[in-house]
């Protein structure tokens, strides 16, 4: 057995995603022996479980095919990093992939879209975060249930100290509201803002991550402008309800982050609340925002729709309860996130291929 015998037979196992195999990809990170087992690091483009399995399977075959079954395998399939941060590794280096969720104003569900997506992300096996940063209305304490959470500072060995994200649902969180008190008004200006979003970049302890979900302060102030120059963002997703008045902001949105200044690419659209289904009445679909708005400005813009969530109204008693309704198996909302999760992977994963 030696490492071209076994570069050789991985040569035969192709990448679901590009393809081609995985060895003319550079996608085998290492390949040792030692004495009969076979040590392999292999760079995966998806993280989905169905993704994952599948390639191990191909990788198990294609080597009991030229060495029979007289070896042990330990292997480790490593998630790849967008290629916006493969170029940055200073801000947030043990990150892959950064998605931005954004909306041209408030109140249309952006909060809601990013927490469930984290958890739909969480859910096909990808260790996730998440970043509240919406300093005008911070919501994320309330729907992962951590108001009254204040995340530990701890002193690494490089003599720094972080702060914790704190751990719920599986996903990792921190939010702005975690640095004020909730039944204190607080207008966080300039300066005292730029500061606080950057402690939860800079100064946290975020460690290995697949995903980090930002819930970005709405709209295309200087905020949301800053954030995403400062961060490395691998996309962006943009939230909006599908009536006329908030799709001239979600027009705005697109064009601040494609902005050649800013250069975001825009994963796709989101249609929140895109139609009102009630709980008994599960068939039924009143468009009381109107018909397929956000639809229409996706094929205008060039972009793709994601999604489309039905206002139901276990998604805000979820939010309020503090237990995203992703997390319930049976809510009619879950397999809409779920798909969503998969889109969004799938446009970092076209994204990384045109970009390579
Ligand atoms: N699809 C939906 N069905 C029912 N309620 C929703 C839905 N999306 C959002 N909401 C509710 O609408 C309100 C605003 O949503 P939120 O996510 O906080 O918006 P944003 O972050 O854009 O301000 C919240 O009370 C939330 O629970
Ligand atoms: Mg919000």
């Amino acid at each position: 057995m030696t490492k071209e015998q076994i570069l050789e037979a991985l040569g035969k196992v192709e990448d679901p995603v590009q393809k081609k195999d995985i060895v003319s990809l550079n996608r085998v990170l290492r390949a040792d022996i030692i004495g009969n087992k076979i040590i392999l690091d292999i760079e995966i483009s998806s993280p989905t479980m169905h993704g994952k399995k599948k390639l191990e399977q191909e990788i198990n075959d294609a080597l009991h095919a030229r060495f029979g079954t007289d070896f042990q395998l330990a292997l480790h399939l490593v998630v790849q990093a967008s290629s916006s941060r493969a170029d940055n590794h200073q801000v947030l280096p043990g990150v892959k992939n950064i998605i931005a969720v954004g909306s041209g104003k408030g109140g249309v569900g952006k909060s809601t879209v990013a927490s469930n997506l984290a958890i739909a992300l969480m859910k096909t096996g990808a260790k996730v975060g998440l970043i509240d940063a919406d300093i005008y209305g911070p919501s994320v304490p309330t729907m992962f249930d951590a108001q009254f959470v204040r995340p530990n500072v701890i002193q690494k060995a490089d003599g720094k100290t972080y702060i914790e994200p704190v751990d719920n649902y599986g996903v990792k969180l921190l939010s702005i509201g975690f640095f004020s008190d909730q039944n204190q008004a607080v207008v966080w200006r300039g300066p005292m803002a730029a500061k606080a979003l950057s402690q939860m970049f800079v100064d946290a302890d975020w460690g290995e991550l697949d995903y980090l979900v930002i819930d970005l302060p709405p709209g295309t102030g200087d905020i949301p402008l800053t954030m995403v120059q400062t961060v490395p963002v691998s996309g962006a997703v943009i939230v909006s309800t599908p009536q006329e008045v908030a799709l001239a902001d979600v027009r705005k949105a697109v064009s601040m982050f494609t902005n050649p200044n800013i250069h975001v690419p825009v994963l796709g659209l989101v249609e929140n609340m895109a139609w009102f289904t009630p709980a008994e009445l599960p068939e039924n679909k009143y468009f009381i925002f109107g018909r397929d708005g956000v639809r229409k400005l996706a094929e205008e813009a060039n972009v793709p729709l994601l999604a489309q969530i039905p206002l139901v109204q276990s998604v805000c008693e979820s939010g309020d309860k503090g237990t995203p309704a992703a997390l319930q198996e049976t809510n009619p909302v879950t397999p809409i996130f779920k798909s969503l999760a998969d889109k969004v992977i799938e446009q970092l994963e076209i994204l990384s291929v045109k970009q390579a």
